[in-house]
């Protein structure tokens, strides 16, 4: 086992095209670390580049002790786990599972021996005969870890492993993996473009846009204090809805609703009157009919447009009278959305008697609320 260091490590093309950029990521010693972005921000990239499939063109590498950037990847030892498991379809589960072991030549007991560990591990050991044909979804993914732990090396490389699973599998699988990894304590870099699967089983995520990493925390410390808009936007489902807004005094004024903040952060207060951008997750809004406090300061009272009912919770999309903000680039900000009507999302309290097409009040929980920069998309925190 191994820690595994990137130092401000990049990628460039031959084609001239930069799809990492100064990435440092320590991922320690038995952690389980996703990095999550959106489809071509880099991610794969960075995860060849670990494996040694990918030469690297700036920056330092190590695994454990060693500096990588020219070690070949047969040499990193290192097991990797993809999309398309590539199981071989004439071997056996048996065979698969131990051919990396055959091939380097493991005593016959040995070889044995660690199969038949791994296949208990996985629940395979009843297929151990068959075929990958002969095999379910989950079972063939299954056989693939199979194959990366039976290595026993320094880290586990994954590049969304899970993908090519149904909806219910995956999140069967991501938890098995989850557990898995902690069992075995191997240092892991998972890659996916899911946020949710990123939450949900890392001990810490990596934001990566553009081959630019925006932010390493915790899952809880990312929803909580994202760093910029792009996090702020990104991690979370429904996304946080996200508006130009003015603090005056203790009083937002959001398109023409004004909120009385009470209290208002020193770094917002900083920038009073000036427009900046105000967050607001779809679960810091609910009913307004359904407290028994005096709201009506803290409300926003709309029409709702769509209201649908999924029984834990009711989302409600209103229209706010104030200008979106795009979380994608920070960049073009001021160009964007020349219309004052924007859409918003609430998660309402299953009690709520919210319809669609008629009047509601929202509730903001004003403790919850994030504040951005304008100009450069980063947290008023
Ligand atoms: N061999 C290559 N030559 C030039 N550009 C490449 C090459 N491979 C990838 N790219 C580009 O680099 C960027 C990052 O690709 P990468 O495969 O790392 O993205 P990703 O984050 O894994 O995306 P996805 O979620 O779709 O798998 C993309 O814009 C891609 O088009
Ligand atoms: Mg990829």
């Amino acid at each position: 086992m191994a820690e595994v260091v990137l130092e401000k490590v990049s990628k460039i093309y031959e084609n001239g095209f930069q799809a990492v950029t100064d990435l440092d990521l320590n991922i320690q010693d038995g952690e389980f670390l996703v990095l999550v972005g959106p489809s071509g921000c880099g991610k794969s990239t960075a995860l060849r580049m670990i494996a040694g499939l990918e030469e690297i063109s700036g920056g330092e590498m190590r695994i454990g002790e060693q500096v990588v950037n020219d070690v070949e990847s047969k040499d990193r030892d290192i097991a990797m786990v993809f999309q398309n498991y590539a199981l071989y379809p004439h071997m056996t589960v048996y065979d698969n599972i131990g051919f990396a072991l055959k091939l380097a030549k493991i005593p016959k007991e040995d070889l044995d021996r660690r199969v038949r560990e791994a296949a208990k591990i996985l629940e395979l050991d009843a297929q151990l005969n068959r075929k990958p044909g002969q095999l379910s979804g989950g079972q063939r993914q299954r056989v693939a870890m199979g194959r990366a732990i039976v290595r026993q090396p320094a880290a586990f490389l994954m590049d969304e492993p899970l993908s090519n699973l149904d909806a219910k599998l995956r999140v069967q699988m991501r938890a098995e993996i989850a557990k898995l990894q902690r069992e075995l304590g191997v240092t892991t870099f998972y890659v996916t473009h899911d946020q949710v699967e990123a939450m949900t089983m890392g001990d810490r995520v990596a934001v990566i846009k553009d081959g630019v990493l925006q932010q390493v925390d915790t899952p809880q410390n990312l929803y909580d204090y994202p760093e910029n808009i792009f996090v702020a936007a990104f991690i979370g489902s429904p996304s946080m809805n996200l508006y130009e807004a003015t603090v005056h005094g203790t009083v937002l004024h959001l398109g023409s609703n004004r909120i009385e903040l009470g209290e208002v952060p020193e770094k917002v207060a900083a920038h009073d009157g000036e427009t900046l951008v105000v967050g607001i997750r779809p679960e810091d809004m609910d009913d307004a009919e359904l407290s028994e406090a005096d709201t009506t300061e803290r409300t926003i009272t709309t029409t709702a447009s769509l209201v649908e009912s999924l029984g834990s919770e009711i989302i409600v999309h209103f229209e706010i009278d104030a200008r979106a903000v795009d979380a994608g680039d920070p960049d073009v900000l001021e160009e964007l959305a020349d219309e004052d009507v924007a859409t918003a999302v609430a998660r309402f309290n299953p009690r709520s008697r919210a319809r669609s097409g008629e009047r509601i009040s929202a509730v903001l929980d004003i403790e919850r609320l994030h504040f951005f920069n304008l100009e450069t998309g980063l947290a008023l925190r």
